[in-house]
C-alpha cells in the first residue's frame, strides 16, 4: 500500500483557479495517454462525474480537437453511479460521462466503463466483483480523477466509509441526495442508494488528482487536509497516498485574493 513519509503532516495545495487547474490535470493525462500510446500501451483512467471535472473534460476535448489527442488506447472506469437507473437513463452518470466526454472523442464504447447500477440487489454484488476484476484486468487505474463532496466523500463513499471498504452498494447521505435534487427535479426523486468504488479501491490507483473549487468546498477541503484520518471524513484517506495531488481555487483554499 503506496503511504506517505508522514500522513499527519498538512499536505500542499496548488492553488489554481478552475479553467487553469483543469489545462494542468488535462495536460497531465494527455502527457500519459500520448506516452504509455508511444511505447503501445494502454492508459487506464479512473473517471468522477459531477461540477467539479467539468473543465478537465471540456479541456481534453479542445486537446482532442485541436492537437489530435487519441483515445484509441484509453480504458475508463468511473467511480460510481446511481443505483435503480438504467445506464441509457438520461440522469444515470453513464448519460452524463457520454455527454461530457464519451461521444466527442475516439475512445472505444466497450473500453469506457461505468457501474451498471440497473440490478437487484443480489446481481449489484456481482456487478461490483465484476467491475473490480475489470480493473485489474487493465491493469490497475494509472490516474484518478477526485472530486470532493461537502461532507467529505469520495466517491459515494460517505461518512463512515473505512479505509479497507471495497465496491459496494451504499446508502446515499441525505446532504449527497439533497445536492443533487435540481438535477432530479425534487429531493424524493434522487436515488437512495449508489454503487462506488470503495475508498482502498481508490487508493489502489497509481496517481490521484483531487479538485476543489469555490467557497462551497472551503470547510471540508481543509478538514480533509487537517483532520484526523478516519472514516469521519473518508478524504482524508487520501493522505496516506503517496501520490496524490490536491488542487484547489483560491476560495477553496481559503486564501483570499
Ligand atoms: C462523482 C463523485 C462525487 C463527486 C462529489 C463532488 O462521480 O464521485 O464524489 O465528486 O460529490 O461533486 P461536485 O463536483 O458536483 O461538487
Amino acid at each position: 500500500m503506496p503511504s506517505s513519509s508522514s500522513p499527519s503532516k498538512r499536505p500542499e495545495v496548488s492553488v489554481l483557479d478552475a479553467a487553469e487547474a483543469a489545462r494542468v490535470v488535462a495536460r497531465e493525462i494527455a502527457e500519459l495517454v500520448r506516452s504509455k500510446a508511444a511505447r503501445g500501451e494502454r492508459t487506464v483512467l479512473g473517471l468522477a462525474t459531477g461540477k467539479t471535472p467539468m473543465g478537465v473534460y471540456r479541456e481534453l476535448l479542445r486537446l482532442h480537437r485541436e492537437q489530435g489527442l487519441s483515445f484509441a488506447r484509453v480504458t475508463t472506469f468511473n467511480l460510481d453511479e446511481f443505483v435503480g437507473l438504467r445506464p441509457d437513463d438520461p440522469r444515470s452518470f453513464r448519460a452524463w460521462m457520454r455527454r461530457e466526454l464519451f461521444d466527442h472523442v475516439d475512445l472505444d464504447p466497450a473500453h469506457a466503463h461505468v457501474p451498471d447500477g440497473s440490478g437487484s440487489p443480489t446481481t449489484l454484488d456481482r456487478e461490483c466483483e465484476r467491475y473490480r476484476e475489470r480493473i485489474r484486468a487493465a491493469g490497475g487505474l494509472d490516474l484518478q480523477l477526485l472530486g470532493i463532496g461537502k461532507n467529505g466523500h469520495i466517491a459515494f463513499n460517505e461518512p463512515g466509509s473505512s479505509r479497507d471498504s471495497r465496491m459496494r452498494v451504499v446508502e446515499l447521505a441525505p446532504t449527497t441526495r439533497a445536492s443533487l435534487a435540481a438535477e432530479f427535479g425534487a429531493l424524493e426523486r434522487v436515488p437512495i442508494h449508489g454503487l462506488t468504488l470503495g475508498v482502498a479501491d481508490v487508493l489502489a490507483a497509481r496517481a490521484i488528482r483531487l479538485l476543489a473549487f469555490g467557497e462551497g468546498k472551503r470547510a471540508i477541503l481543509e478538514r480533509a487536509l487537517q483532520a484526523p484520518i478516519g472514516p469521519d471524513v473518508p478524504a482524508t484517506f487520501l493522505r496516506e497516498h503517496a501520490d496524490v495531488r490536491w488542487i484547489a481555487d483560491a476560495a477553496a483554499a481559503g486564501h483570499s485574493r
